[in-house]
């Protein structure tokens, strides 16, 4: 059952909506089973169908210079050296990624290094001058404006910054309006306004007018917005930032439950190194236009490619950001078995566990297991193995 997250209090108590229909997803289990199985193309497929995002050698130039770009490249010009021609400054140049279905990837960058024009490039808000994008197997730069907008409309929804509501609005028009775009029946429109108002803890607001709301919930009014078209995308564009630190915590944390019960795969844009490592399974940082480094957050800071990652990572403490599995799986010579344990025969935490959680349990024994929930299997490691990673990760993170 899907929880209504920290509601709040309003005037008079709404009834709750029903359980909204969870999406399925295609199980990696099954993909790794296919290519046990060794049906490479059964695998090859499966793996396809997990990719929701590809962007390939995206490259933007705004301005003047983009048509004489364009002409260069029809002339068969590379970008690199038509934008040399031109003397041009691309916001976007030659970025690649690949993102899978249900994962929060998080794109990074100081101000002006083409965060948003990349994500606008995703959904078609702005042409770029050079490269592809593909949305859940359609290719965007080839969509008319009606497939266009019908990509919009049925598979990927945003959320911005500055909210983009309508403030003379009632919240419940502001929420249904991607519905009422889609000219979909008023009562089922009521009913799935009810449902993500109670997802994002605004069941009771719907009659409130934007103008009587604070930041906060604001955003979350464009978040139950943007969630009420069920997308299979939801581009999120430095959607927090506004926000004071606490409220920006609250909505992060609630964000990452919503993540989890709807199986939701997202783009999301910050320039907070902080941000970007809670909510993120993968970051991708960029500068002046390019694709700098892309990792997890744990492979950021242990292994930042260059002088401006490591700037962003400087102050991270990585304790706070590693989880027990992630640190035992780089323990040399570790291994997730399915072997069963005697019960009670070793204190045991979850691989999801904070790392603290893991360092905690430690002084039980000198041996602890690690247990990954979905795949049943544990990982035993040695007190002393756990602190030499430890003590390699910050080792690692002085040396590069
Ligand atoms: N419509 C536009 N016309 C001309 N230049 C633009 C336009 N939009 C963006 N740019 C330029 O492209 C570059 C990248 O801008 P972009 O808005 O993508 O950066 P960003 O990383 O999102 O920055 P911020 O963190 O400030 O939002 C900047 O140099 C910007 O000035
Ligand atoms: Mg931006």
């Amino acid at each position: 059952m899907l929880q209504a997250i920290r509601p709040i209090p309003t005037p008079a108590c709404a009834p709750s909506g029903a359980e909204p229909p969870l999406r399925s997803v295609l199980p990696q289990a099954e993909a790794r089973r296919l290519r046990d199985a060794g049906d490479a193309q059964a695998a090859a497929d499966a793996s396809a169908a997990q990719e929701i995002v590809r962007i390939s050698n995206l490259g933007k130039v705004f301005g003047k210079p983009e048509a004489r770009i364009r002409r260069r490249l029809a002339r068969g010009e590379s970008f690199g050296e038509a934008v040399g021609h031109e003397q041009a400054r691309p916001a976007l140049d030659q970025v690649s990624l690949s993102m899978s279905r249900g994962e929060i990837y998080v794109i990074m960058g100081l101000s002006g290094s083409g965060k948003s024009t990349l994500v606008r490039c995703v959904n078609g808000l702005i042409s770029p001058t050079a490269g592809q994008v593909s949305v859940c197997g359609t290719p965007v730069g080839e969509c008319g404006p009606a497939a266009l907008r019908e990509l919009r409309m049925r598979r990927m929804a945003m959320v911005f910054q500055s909210f983009a509501l309508l403030p003379h609005m009632t919240v419940e028009k502001n929420v249904e309006f991607g519905l009422a775009l889609r000219k979909e029946d008023p009562a089922a429109r009521r009913r799935r306004v009810g449902e993500v108002l109670e997802m994002v803890g605004l069941d009771g607001w719907k009659s409130h007018r934007i103008h009587q709301l604070s930041g906060g919930m604001k955003q979350r009014v464009g978040l139950a917005r943007a969630l009420a078209t069920d997308p299979e995308l939801l581009i999120m564009d430095e959607p927090f930032s506004a926000l004071d630190p606490l409220i920006r915590r609250t909505l992060q944390d609630e964000l990452l439950r919503l993540q989890r019960e709807l199986k939701m795969t997202i783009l999301f844009v910050t320039h907070d190194f902080a941000e970007a490592a809670r909510i993120g399974s993968r970051i991708l940082i960029m500068k002046d236009g390019r694709a700098v480094q892309e990792g997890t957050a744990t492979d950021l800071v242990a292994r930042p490619c260059n002088d401006y990652v490591r700037a962003f990572v400087a102050n991270v403490d990585r304790m706070q950001m590693m989880c027990a599995g992630e640190l035992v799986a780089g323990i040399p010579g570790s291994q997730f078995t399915g072997a069963r344990l005697p019960r009670g025969a070793l204190v045991e935490v979850a691989a999801d566990a904070p790392l603290s959680q893991l360092l905690g349990v430690l002084r039980h024994g000198a041996f602890v297991s690690v247990a990954d929930g979905r795949s049943g299997q544990r990982c035993v490691v040695s007190c002393s193995e756990v602190f030499d990673r430890i003590g390699s990760l910050y080792a690692l993170g002085r040396e590069e």
